[in-house]
């Protein structure tokens, strides 16, 4: 029998789907965000929860949404709707892919304002502008980056085009492609930055920073950024994977490329734990600094040290890539999604939606300046982004494909998707995705909410 296959293409094999999808998960999530978000937690006991819900939850989730999109073999928006239906269910379960790709563009608007800085940092530490850089500095250099919207939008409209371009080659022309050199070069940059880290003589104490448990750090708050943040850092809750498990080989098995995945993202996420801490404490700085962890202590750091702006240089160069395929995947839902709709090439699509989120980002890059007085409950409209994103959309999104997965689809599908060989295997993941993961996020969420809105 022949194979169903997508319309916009396939992996060619079982590794590429792996390094795609991890280029997906690895991203400003693991490099910026959690050592800031570690630093600003206490770090061991907060890396400890982050660990288990990935376990728990994200792992089952993500083995859901490659299983749904490898079945449906669509855009999220269709392969919801297909699986729904035939497991005898309403159409309208493709509300969730439909969600999933709004969020993703309200992801991207934030994180190409980010990788904005990343790549304006790659050009400054390629002209030696950070060598012996002080404190004081570094953070009014920074400070004055954000004040300027002219180079912000120069640096935020260069991402969008680097992006769109990618994706409008389309799945082997586009991103394969993308993944085949980007992942390697990935690889070794955070190796090299790890070995370098190795010799600041400050290793061991970022080590401890960040294995150290303190049950006495553990706050509830630490408990809903570690449960998020399981879900950002793996791309879930908003059809990424679930596009890219419909690019997916039928006969690799989803569960062992699924821990793969997870795997592989949670140590990039410990590697750059591991080379960002020792700098900060070799250099007597705060690992608790902030979203500026990385663009005001860091450089510092690198500015005084031997070699250090060469390593600095590639250290930007590294974040720049990661976000890079990171923010691929963001828009290939809405990509797909419009080719399959309106039967378009990818060309034009991605010029309409890269119009979209470049003009959602200069709402996100205003923030910090022509738009600073515009806030809403408190947040100028970046911050909106990202807490409507990660907060509620990535979350609810997740426990929606929970619930789908776990009590809707027919369990022949999933047993024919998952084919496993261990029925013990099965029943475990069957167990997590019926109530550990939907409850736990259930609950999570609705803390999360109370907290921020109490
Ligand atoms: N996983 C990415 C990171 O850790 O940076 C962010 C991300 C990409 C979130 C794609 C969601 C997504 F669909
Ligand atoms: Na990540």
């Amino acid at each position: 029998m022949q194979e169903k296959l997508s319309i916009h293409g396939a992996w060619t094999s079982r590794w590429i789907f792996i390094l795609a999808a991890t280029g997906s998960a690895v991203g400003l999530g693991n490099i910026w965000k959690f050592p800031y978000i570690t630093g600003e937690n206490g770090g061991g006991a907060f890396v400890l929860v982050y660990l288990v819900c990935i376990l728990l939850v994200g792992i089952p989730i993500m083995v859901s949404e490659v299983l749904i999109g490898r079945r449906g073999r669509q855009s999220p928006i269709n392969s919801m709707k297909d699986v729904a239906v035939e497991s005898g269910h309403t159409s309208r379960w493709s509300l969730v892919g439909w969600v999933g790709a709004l969020a993703g563009v309200m992801i991207f608007s934030f994180y190409s304002v980010v990788a904005g800085w990343v790549l304006y940092y790659v050009a400054g530490m390629g002209n030696g502008d950070f060598i012996d850089i002080g404190s004081e500095m570094a953070g009014k250099r920074f400070e004055s980056l954000l004040g300027d919207p002219e180079t912000l939008l120069i640096w935020h409209s260069a991402f969008v085009v680097m992006v769109m371009a990618v994706v409008a080659g389309g799945v082997n022309k586009g991103l394969e492609r993308a993944t085949r050199i980007m992942m390697p070069a990935l690889f070794v940059l955070l190796f090299i930055l790890l070995g370098y880290s190795m010799t600041t003589g400050a290793f061991g104490q970022g080590f401890d920073f960040l294995f150290h448990f303190d049950p006495s750090q553990l706050s509830w708050n630490a408990v809903l950024v570690a449960l998020g943040h399981s879900f950002f850092t793996l791309s879930l809750g908003m059809g990424s994977i679930m596009a890219y498990g419909s690019y997916m080989p039928k006969k690799a098995s989803i569960g062992g490329t699924v821990l793969m995945i997870a795997l592989l993202d949670t140590l990039v996420a410990l590697v750059a734990g591991l080379a960002i801490f020792p700098i900060v404490f070799a250099n007597q700085l705060d690992p608790g600094a902030g979203p500026g962890l990385m663009f005001i202590t860091l450089p510092v750091a690198f500015g005084q040290m031997p070699g250090g702006h060469i390593f600095g240089f590639l250290f930007f160069v590294l974040i720049a890539v990661a976000a890079w395929t990171s923010a691929i995947s963001l828009m290939e839902p809405a990509v797909a999604w419009m080719v399959e709709k309106f039967g378009i090439k990818r060309v034009p699509a991605c010029s309409i939606l890269g119009l979209i989120v470049w003009t959602l980002g200069i709402a996100c890059l205003g923030s910090f300046n022509f738009m600073a007085d515009f806030k809403i409950a408190g947040m100028n409209f970046f911050d909106l982004m990202d807490f409507a994103t990660a907060n509620i959309m990535l979350p609810l999104g997740g426990l929606f494909i929970a619930l789908f997965a776990g009590w809707k689809v027919k369990q022949t599908i999933l047993k024919n998707e998952l084919s496993l060989q261990n029925e013990l295997w099965f029943y475990a993941w069957y167990v997590a995705i019926r109530y550990i993961a939907p409850v736990a996020v259930a609950a999570i969420f609705a803390l999360n909410l109370y907290n921020k809105l109490a």
